[in-house]
């Protein structure tokens, strides 16, 4: 009888191990270990901000602004927005213009970039940064106002990093993506400084998107957790 009894807890035990989730887990959680043993690589080491970074950066500082994107949300933004020559991208939530140095590092000539934001005074240093950047349109407007006002599969590239595109209005942002085309979130992994509510918000999202049939999704543990989501 024991021995049946430990074999039932050791199936149990077993299937659990199997359960794709928790080896997944298991999977990051050894790569993390060798990954820091690989001496030298160190992918920060790797990436070259863009100049105008700096300044801005600096403003963010003294705005005490807390919500401005990560070098490796930036590196990931500007590859992105690389492989759009000529593309439309948009920015949802502009802040003081972190995110938005990166993805214009990243376009080509012909590209063209929006960025929208409520707040003027926040949306002020990126134009004072990259106004002079004739790629860039910065809309001072409600995120859902300017939203319904932009035709379907309009742009190439759609950073949604403000309520409106991701936690409101989110069809009318999926809406405005082309097909090939990127709708991408960051934030996703959770962090101390999240309010009240956000751990809620977030999975509700992520399954949305999961469950949605017109995108293709590449889910990243990568800087705050990011989610690309590609339209078919
Ligand atoms: C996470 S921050 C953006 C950070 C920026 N994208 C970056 O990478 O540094 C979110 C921004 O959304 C803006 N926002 C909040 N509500 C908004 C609304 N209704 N319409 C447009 N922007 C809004 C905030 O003013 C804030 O600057």
């Amino acid at each position: 009888m024991q021995g049946i009894s430990e074999g039932v807890v050791e199936s149990r035990a077993v299937r659990v191990l199997r359960r794709p989730a928790l080896q997944f887990f298991i999977r990051m959680v050894t790569m993390c270990g060798m990954t820091s043993e690989i001496k030298g690589l160190n992918d920060l080491d790797l990436i070259q901000p863009p100049a105008a970074l700096a300044p801005i950066t600096a403003r963010t500082e003294a705005l005490r602004f807390d919500m401005a994107s990560e070098p490796r949300t930036g590196a990931l933004l500007r590859a992105l927005a690389a492989s759009k020559p000529g593309g439309r991208l948009l920015e949802m939530g502009t802040g003081t213009g972190v995110a938005t140095a990166w993805i214009l590092d990243g376009m080509d000539a012909r590209a063209t970039l929006t960025s929208v934001d409520v707040n003027p005074e926040h949306q002020q240093a990126a134009h004072d940064f990259l106004g002079n950047d004739s790629r860039l349109t910065l809309v001072l407007e409600d995120g859902i106002e300017f939203l319904l006002s932009q035709p379907a599969a309009s742009y190439d590239f759609v950073f949604a990093d403000a309520l409106p595109g991701k936690f409101e209005g989110l069809e009318e942002c999926l809406k405005v993506v082309r097909p090939g085309g990127f709708y991408i979130i960051d934030d996703i992994i959770p962090q101390a400084k999240w309010p009240a509510g956000h751990a809620e918000k977030v999975p509700r999202l992520v399954n949305q998107l999961a469950g949605d049939e017109r995108f293709v999704l590449l889910p990243l543990n990568w800087a705050t957790g990011i989610l690309v989501a590609v339209k078919r």
